[in-house]
């Protein structure tokens, strides 16, 4: 009883002093704020409204009075200023406020969307990226992004896989960290969607999920695990249900995993009204029940449904809530404030920065990924004088931006025909049109862009998506290329002149057509404001392509959810056997496979070698391998690592990565590369849902794609 007194007493002195207020531990100064504060106050913290201009009464009094912990969608350095101001020097306790938005691939210099920036296979550069986009933030007097959001996605109809990582555990892992890493130097993360809001049935926003507690653990938990260990400060939870319990009132998902098995420290906020929203899925009949079942799940601050604030005080009022529970949510949240350092130093200001061109540049450079070029049609050929450059997305400034573009502005985008412009220099004549509208099914500029393309010695295709078409609530049945953009393709190809493909998505696309009958094939995702310049180093050969698919690319919509890391089956597809797991009507492998994506030059795998035939859970995999640049250009090559256990107490995917290395080699040289993995990383959930490395054989592949077919053997022996 004395201590907590003591301590009140301190922070009284404290308050006035705040010289001595800095002083006392962090956990300690809490509990005396706590100790003041009334339960209105503490709800108040726990309440993240949007930015609300015309709110009556105003947002600004709410401030006044305690009753918000920060704001979503308010930033300006000005505007973040005055609303600190209000709150730090009008409230009664001064408690700072949180100022937090999406700042997903960039704030205002702009960058490749997420699940583009991860077929760089580069968690040095997504660091980076995530890095300036905080810093870009913090001038603007944010000091709280929503990003990463590292939801595991094996479903391309699903939009959201734009802001992910793409289908895999481990790539996704790496990316998370790193992304963490990048943006808490400036500012405070949120890992999001927890959890396994990808796994959305038929991939349709905001859907059920349903998965085994085996997949949820081994697939989709691992990149926000990784977060947590990366010293994340918040976690968001997820819109959907997994098998009946929607995660925004699970306290299995909040409580004993995310905060019990993994030590979580932070808080975690609702998505938008995802509170509330409770009571939509039949869990909850009133608002007040979806706020207290939310909170006994542990969620901390609930975004904008306004539930905790309105509703719970009467709630604590009758003993239905424990008050524990408030102050408990209370704290995690001050915890966070104190952490960004918030109560020493409330606006954090920093000055603007230039945009960061050759940042955004090089990302974009990285992410785009060749995936096909038959007859070395790319690099762009000297010869070729004359290149139409035709497609709706051609000049476009907007669409390149991607879904959550943030403070992004068009006029920084450099369009693909603007760069290709630049490079192509005085001595090249390019001819443009857009052929179709992006998304509209008018064909009646066909005729004249292929008239265009018959005059040229080479055209450039640029069609895809519209930056709408992927991103919250952006799910689609079909894959193909909207709007008539399919009869423009098929058009210029009927022409019988050279094409190259350049495509724009927000997720993998169905091009079973185009891959049967182009050329040449860039996958560019949506790269940002250097869009132009990045494409236009590739065409003409300044770079060499580097990007590796994050993420499967089906033949057909039916083969969907399509992963590389499947499972064998007792009856694998075979040969004249009737009686297998297989399609009558397609092939089950993929178009392009996860982890695949060609370059100017050639690389071969060889000589790999397993340092220790025989491992203890212990100790570490180290495996060696030689690449080979067999071509005649320096080049980039990311050499994977997966492996197979051969034998286990439940069954095993047929292929899991586990480690990668970007390559660099120039013509003609080799490197030998070694990978190393801890035996640790080789297990699974067991039946009795433990975590085991057991005993047996595994087999290791290393090379260019999750196809790679180098392999070498090792026996894992013992146990933990
Ligand atoms: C809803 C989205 O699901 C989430 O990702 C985002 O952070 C919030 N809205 C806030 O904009």
């Amino acid at each position: 009883m004395r201590t907590p007194l003591l301590i009140l007493a301190v922070v009284g002195v404290v308050c006035r002093s705040p010289s001595l207020a800095a002083q006392a531990p962090v956990e300690q100064r809490i509990t005396a704020l706590i100790a003041q504060m009334t339960l209105a106050e503490k709800l108040g913290q726990l309440n993240l409204p949007t930015w609300n201009p015309g709110a009556n009464p105003s947002q600004a009094d709410l401030v006044r009075r305690g009753l918000v912990g920060g704001f979503l969608n308010l930033d300006g350095a000005d505007a973040t200023r005055d609303m600190q101001k209000i709150a730090v020097e009008q409230s009664r306790l001064h408690i700072p406020l949180l100022f937090g938005q999406d700042v997903i691939h960039g704030y205002r210099t702009t960058f490749p969307i997420p699940l583009g920036e991860a077929s760089a296979w580069d968690p040095e550069l997504a660091e980076a990226t995530a890095k300036f986009a905080a810093r870009e933030a913090r001038a603007a007097g944010l000091n709280w992004t929503f990003a990463p959001m590292v939801d595991i996605a094996r479903d391309p109809r699903w939009g959201r896989i734009a802001e992910g990582s793409g289908e895999d555990p481990y790539l996704g892992s790496a990316l998370a960290v790193a992304r963490v890493r990048g943006f808490q130097q400036y500012i405070l993360a949120t890992v999001k969607h927890f959890a396994a809001y990808g796994g959305a049935e038929a991939g349709r926003e905001y859907n059920t999920v349903d998965m085994s507690e085996r997949t949820l653990r081994e697939v989709y938990l691992p990149p926000y695990k990784a977060a947590v260990d990366a010293g994340v400060g918040s976690v968001m939870s997820a819109f959907n249900e997994i098998g009946g319990v929607p995660s925004s009132a699970n306290p299995w998902l909040t409580n004993t995993v995310l905060r019990g098995e993994w030590r979580f420290r932070g808080f975690v906020v609702s998505d938008w009204t995802s509170v509330a929203e409770l009571v939509a899925h039949g869990i909850a009949a009133s608002p007040s029940e979806a706020g207290r079942l939310a909170l006994a799940a542990g969620v901390d601050m609930d975004m904008v449904a306004a539930i905790y604030v309105d509703s719970l005080p009467a709630l604590v009022g009758s003993g239905r809530i424990p008050m524990a529970q408030v102050d408990e949510a209370v704290r995690r949240i001050l915890r966070e404030k104190f952490r960004l350092r918030l109560f020493d130093d409330p606006y954090r200001a920093m000055p603007p920065v230039e945009p960061d061109k050759a940042l955004a540049r090089r990302a974009a450079q990285e992410s785009i990924v060749l995936l096909k070029n038959d007859g070395g049609l790319l690099p762009i050929a000297a010869t070729a004088k004359t290149i139409a450059v035709i497609g709706p997305l051609a000049a476009d400034t907007v669409n390149p931006l991607g879904p959550w573009s943030g403070k992004s502005r068009p006029s920084d985008v450099v369009s693909v025909l603007a760069g290709i412009k630049e490079r192509a220099g005085a001595g090249v004549t390019v001819l443009t049109a857009p052929g179709t509208g992006v998304t509209d099914g008018d064909t009646s500029g066909i005729a004249a862009a292929v008239a265009m393309a018959q005059q040229a010695d080479l055209t450039i295709l640029v069609v895809g998506e519209a930056d709408t078409m992927s991103g919250e609530a952006s799910s689609r049945s079909a894959l193909g290329l909207p709007g008539a953009q399919e009869q423009l393709e098929r058009a210029i190809i009927a022409t019988g002149k050279p094409v190259v493909l350049v495509l724009m998505s927000g997720r993998p696309l169905v091009l079973s057509w185009s891959a049967e009958h182009v050329p040449a094939i860039l996958e560019t995702w949506f790269l940002g404001d250097e869009t132009g310049h990045a494409i236009a180093d590739v065409l003409f050969g300044d770079v060499n392509p580097s990007g590796r698919l994050p993420v499967t690319f089906p033949r057909s919509v039916g083969q969907i959810p399509i992963y590389y890391a499947q499972k064998n089956t007792g009856r694998p597809a075979a040969p004249g056997q009737h009686f297998t797991s297989k399609y009558l009507d397609i092939a089950n492998t993929p178009l392009y496979p996860f982890g695949f994506g060609l370059s100017y030059t050639t690389f071969a795998y060889s000589g790999l070698k397993v340092a220790s035939a025989r491992l203890r859970p212990s100790d570490t995999l180290v495996v060696s391998v030689t690449v080979a640049n067999t071509g005649a250009r320096a080049g980039t090559d990311v050499a994977q690592l997966y492996i197979h256990d051969a034998v286990g107490s439940v069954t095993r995917p047929l292929r899991q990565l586990k480690g990668f290395q970007r390559v660099e080699l120039a013509a003609g040289a080799t490197k030998t590369v070694e990978l190393r993995v801890p035996v640790q990383q080789l297990g699974f959930w067991n039946q009795a849902m433990r975590y085991v490395v057991e005993p047996g054989t595994f087999h290791v592949y290393v090379g260019s794609s999750s196809t790679a077919d180098l392999m070498g053997t090792f026996e894992v022996v013992g146990r933990p």
